[in-house]
């Protein structure tokens, strides 16, 4: 309500702030980051004065850097890179690598995923790993005139469009969108990339915006849970493997913009500890796609309910999770494969979104925050 009255509704159009305009800008925002990828070729990391396909040939591990919002693309990043390229993946919250003693690889593409690309921690960590002679590096980026984009020898400009809200949204789904194509890029030089597995790729990366729409439909749904959210002063949030760091994303939407304490863990962990949290106050988010690890979790489901966790659950289509005393759930329309966390994390941003509206928080400009975080 506040932004509206400073910016002029005509920005914010049916929307009531700029986050819930960009939530649903995700599908536009994906299709123009992928506009123009007709194939996987390393030109389209190529930076002002290098060829990506001479670096890519050079290294032999990636070394991600970042924060917030964007190491935990970065940590997505890191299943799509070992599981497809088989190349190893380290990632590291940059304001933590910048002033530790580490152990460099010249042979390592240093990659920095960073919405404005003037994060002063990530913008240090950058210069810290090639004052230790780590000159092959990458940038995925969304301003292309910003320092990072300067700084890196490679780049991957999203096309997400001027993001104004604080907490970070079409920037975290374009900038995985960028990091899934740099996967490829890395598996094809690795010469792990059939021509086959590239079709099949692309056509998936294609469908994106269609299968995001159909995503947001779900927000009456999403609504509903956030009436029960906004009353909690706590909660926990659930996923394993590549949709663990998209539990970790939903946590911190929540946060940041509704003040709610909310915390992930790697599902496995619970018994480890966290399950002790768990009581009848507690709501319990899980990220359940039809993967894998689809019966590990739905154990770790039961150990939930049976502490009288209240479940809230985002399963896939064809996942048979009822919903039933303490287990509300949410069916997705259908199963991403590799780029589900794209589709996983619009429900957890829209919780975010109607919980902080439900409590009247300043969801664009919330206390404490700033959009870049320029100076440390
Ligand atoms: C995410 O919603 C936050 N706004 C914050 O964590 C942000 O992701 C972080 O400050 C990194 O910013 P950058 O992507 O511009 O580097």
């Amino acid at each position: 309500r506040t932004v509206a009255a400073h910016s002029g509704a005509a920005e914010l159009g049916p929307y009531r702030h700029y986050m819930q305009k960009e939530i649903f800008e995700q599908p536009r925002a994906l299709a123009d980051t992928l506009e123009g990828v007709q194939g996987i070729v390393p030109e389209l990391f190529d930076g002002a004065n290098a060829a990506a396909w001479r670096v890519f040939k050079e290294i032999d591990s990636v070394l991600i850097l970042a924060c917030g919002t964007s190491y935990y693309s970065g940590l997505t990043a890191k299943y799509w890179l070992e599981a497809i390229a088989g190349i190893p993946t380290q990632v590291e919250v940059a304001s933590e690598y910048r002033y530790r003693t580490s152990v460099p690889n010249p042979r390592t593409l240093v990659v920095t995923i960073s919405q404005s690309g003037e994060t002063a921690d990530t913008l240090a960590a950058l210069r810290h790993a090639k004052s230790l002679g780590m000159r092959h590096t990458l940038t995925v980026c969304n301003v292309a005139t910003s320092a990072m984009v300067r700084e890196c020898e490679l780049a991957y400009v999203t096309r997400a469009g001027v993001e104004i809200g604080v907490a970070s949204t079409k920037a975290f789904t374009t900038q995985l969108a960028g990091l899934f194509l740099l996967t490829l890029a890395l598996a094809q030089s690795q010469g792990r990339l059939s021509e086959e597995d590239e079709a099949r790729h692309l056509q998936a990366l294609r469908h994106l915006p269609v299968a995001l729409q159909a995503v947001l439909a779900l927000e009456p749904q999403i609504i509903s849970w956030s009436e029960d959210f906004a009353r909690r002063e706590n909660a926990l949030f659930l996923g394993r493997g590549l949709h663990y760091p998209i539990a970790l994303e939903g946590a911190l939407k929540l946060k940041e913009i509704s003040y709610i304490h909310a915390e992930a863990y790697p599902a496995g962990e619970l018994k480890h500890g966290p399950l002790a949290l768990v009581t009848d106050q507690m709501p319990v988010v899980t990220v359940a796609p039809n993967d894998a690890l689809l019966e590990k979790l739905k154990s770790n489901m039961q150990e939930v309910r049976a502490r009288g966790g209240l479940l809230y659950v985002l399963a896939d289509a064809d996942t048979h999770i009822d919903s039933s005393e303490g287990i509300h759930v949410i069916r997705m329309p259908e199963h991403g494969g590799p780029l589900s966390p794209l589709l996983h994390v619009v429900p957890l941003q829209l919780l975010a979104y109607h919980t902080a509206c439900a409590r009247g928080t300043d969801v664009d400009k919330p206390r404490n925050l700033a959009k870049s975080v320029t100076v440390e």
